[in-house]
């Protein structure tokens, strides 16, 4: 069964975290992260203020979004959606969204914070979506393609999801492409601190890289969380995972895997008309509908 923690993870019934980062503990699986262990993802509310996109993040997405599938109002399907945070920007009781979540507490938050401005939540598995109808826009633009443990996994992901698509829809994928290394690890990659929470309090996460793994493309990531007054949340959270950092030529293989999907175009995440940025470091895949 599936882990609802960080890190890579396989499709239902497939061990690859064995293959991919065999010192990471294996533990009893539940849909319940409160029957693993400390991890982020137990805390929507925290994750939620941590990750919450900027208006400049969220407009690039809107920019390509319009580019591609026309003006809205859109029908848009996150399927890996944790708390709702790319589909909050899109809450405005027209559009049509929808968020899929192997988290309990992730899909609880959505309903309850998302749920009054019409998204509709399930609690599912992004690798075998139970969803009958179609969307405009499927959208993981967090980088949930990470945890996808190889190229014909990935290839069945982008096919899956694709084939929730509409004739003319867009699917739209976050992808970490390997990039130059900083000259010393461990190197923090991304942080921010003094968040204000809602519930009181402020936190800060940071993202460190530890270690590089070309052998098998993932990368040891530490992410440490603190929380300062925030009442019933951890003051200090600190979890270590593999991620995959992918290939041009895995992304490309993991493409053409794709029966339902053709890559249209790879955009840089900071300018949505930034088409030439090549494949390196993060990067948004452009899938339109096959045929
Ligand atoms: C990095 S978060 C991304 C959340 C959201 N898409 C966003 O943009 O913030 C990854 C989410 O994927 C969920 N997840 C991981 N594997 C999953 C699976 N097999 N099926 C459904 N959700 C999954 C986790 O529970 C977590 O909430």
């Amino acid at each position: 069964m599936f882990l609802p923690k960080e890190g890579i993870a396989p499709p239902l019934g497939r061990d690859a975290a064995a293959e991919i980062a065999p010192d990471e503990p294996s533990v009893a699986a539940s849909a319940d992260p409160a029957d693993h262990p400390q991890n982020l993802y137990r805390f929507p509310a925290l994750y939620d203020a941590l990750k919450t996109p900027t208006p400049a993040d969220v407009a690039v997405v809107r920019a390509l979004i319009e580019h591609n599938v026309g003006p809205g109002p859109w029908a848009i399907l996150d399927p890996a959606s944790g708390p709702g945070n790319w589909l909050r920007p899109f809450c405005d009781g027209h559009n049509r969204l929808f968020g899929n979540d192997f988290s309990l507490p992730m899909v609880r938050y959505v309903e309850q914070t998302l749920g009054p401005c019409g998204c509709r939540v399930q609690h599912g598995d992004m690798y075998d979506l139970r969803i009958s109808e179609s969307f405009d826009v499927v959208l993981e633009v967090s980088g949930v393609t990470s945890i996808v443990p190889d190229v014909p996994t990935l290839g069945r992901v982008i096919d899956h999801w694709a084939r929730r698509l509409r004739p003319g829809g867009l699917l739209l994928l976050l992808v970490n492409f390997q990039d130059l290394l900083p000259p010393q690890l461990p190197a923090v990659t991304w942080q921010v601190q003094g968040v204000p929470l809602a519930a009181g309090g402020t936190a800060g996460v940071c993202y460190e890289l530890v270690e590089d793994r070309p052998h098998n493309g993932t990368q040891w990531i530490r992410r440490t969380v603190t929380t300062q007054g925030a009442p019933g949340l951890p003051p200090y959270l600190c979890e270590e995972y593999a991620l995959r950092v992918w290939s041009p030529d895995e992304v490309l293989a993991a493409a053409a895997l794709a029966q339902n999907a053709r890559l249209d175009a790879v955009v840089h995440p900071d300018n949505a008309f930034d088409h030439v940025c090549g494949m390196t470091g993060e990067r948004y895949l452009v899938f339109r509908p096959a045929g």
